[in-house]
This record gives structure tokens, C-alpha cells and sequence, in this order.
């Protein structure tokens, strides 16, 4: 099995066209990098779940995760690779390995930290203040379609303090922005 960049990213172009769609898998692969490196894990291997976590999305949006075994074993990953993806299903119900833990703690929360980004004059994510879009998350009217429960509750699961967990993501997409290979599709700007 493949788990390189250029191969998920290429099956991930394969079944997605939506840009902002594509914005949301890198911004969860540059999560799920930052915490491998985090925890002395396979970087490439959560990258890569990262970035086709919602390979199916586009084609089944109400049937999603349901579809991504298929699709990802037609592009040779494995049932583990499968399962990985799999398990960020909102009611799956085995309990959630840490990098299955980690990959729903930053789903939601990619989006939020990025619309907080966007809101500032200078649309720049090196001066967000964790402050900031603390405050943002009690403020029920700003990016609605985010669910604050989940961020909150699979946080809690991760066993890091919210705070902690926003500054290291923020952090890990500020960083990652600037890097080429998130260049072609510009998360914030
Ligand atoms: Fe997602």
C-alpha cells in the first residue's frame, strides 16, 4: 500500500472537484500531520487519512463515509486504511484508536480555525489569537454549520484541553500555509 502525498492526493483529485471541498481534506491532512509528528507516528500514513478521509463526500454527501471503502480499495489502500477513514462517521460506535480520535478532533475544527482566519482584515492565520476564536465558539451566529459539540466533545476524547488543541492547530496551518505544496489551492487569502 501507497501512502505517499502525490498518490492521495492524486485519488483524492480523481473523485473531488470542489475546491472548497479539496481546501477542507488538506487542511485536515496538515492537522493530522502536525499531531503524527506530535506523537511519534506514521506522518505520511495520517496525512494520507487525512487527506481522503472524505474522498466520497462529493459523489454521496448522504451516504458518506459509506462509499470511501470502495473507492479506496479500488485505489489499493487497505481494510485498515479503510476502517481509519471510516471511523470518523459521526455515530461509528467501536472505540476510536488515537489517530481515529485525532481525525475527528480536527474535522470540524480545521474549518472553524480557517473561518476565524478569514473574518480578520488581513485574512492571515500567524495573527489569530486562540483567544479570538475561543470567543468565536461561543458565538452561536458566526460559522453556524460547524458543530461546537463535536469539537468539544472529541477534544475531550483526545484527553487535550480545548485551548491547547485550537493553538496546536492553528499553529500547524499557520506553519503549513507557507509551504509550496499549499500553494495551488491557498487555504486562506
Ligand atoms: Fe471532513
Amino acid at each position: 500500500m501507497d501512502t505517499c502525498r502525490k498518490q492521495a492526493w492524486g485519488v483524492l483529485r480523481q473523485h473531488v472537484q470542489s475546491e472548497v471541498l479539496l481546501k477542507h481534506c488538506l487542511a485536515v491532512e496538515i492537522a493530522m500531520r502536525a499531531y503524527a509528528a506530535k506523537f511519534g507516528e506514521d506522518i505520511e500514513y495520517w496525512g494520507a487519512i487525512g487527506l481522503l478521509h472524505d474522498v466520497d463526500f462529493e459523489k454521496y454527501p448522504h451516504d458518506h463515509p459509506n462509499h470511501a471503502g470502495e473507492i479506496l480499495r479500488a485505489a489499493g489502500y487497505d481494510g485498515q486504511f479503510v476502517t481509519d477513514v471510516e471511523s470518523h462517521a459521526r455515530d461509528w460506535e467501536p472505540e476510536r484508536t488515537l489517530l481515529q480520535k485525532t481525525l475527528l478532533a480536527v474535522d470540524e475544527l480545521t474549518g472553524f480555525i480557517i473561518a476565524c482566519a478569514l473574518v480578520r482584515p488581513d485574512k492571515n492565520l500567524d495573527n489569530l489569537e486562540v483567544k479570538s476564536v475561543m470567543k468565536k465558539m461561543k458565538d452561536k451566529a458566526f460559522a453556524r454549520a460547524v458543530n461546537r459539540e463535536t469539537i468539544i466533545t472529541s477534544a475531550a476524547a483526545m484527553d487535550v484541553e480545548l485551548k491547547e488543541h485550537v493553538e496546536f492547530v492553528t499553529k500547524a496551518l499557520a506553519q503549513a500555509v507557507k509551504k509550496p505544496e499549499y500553494q495551488e489551492l491557498p487555504l486562506v487569502g
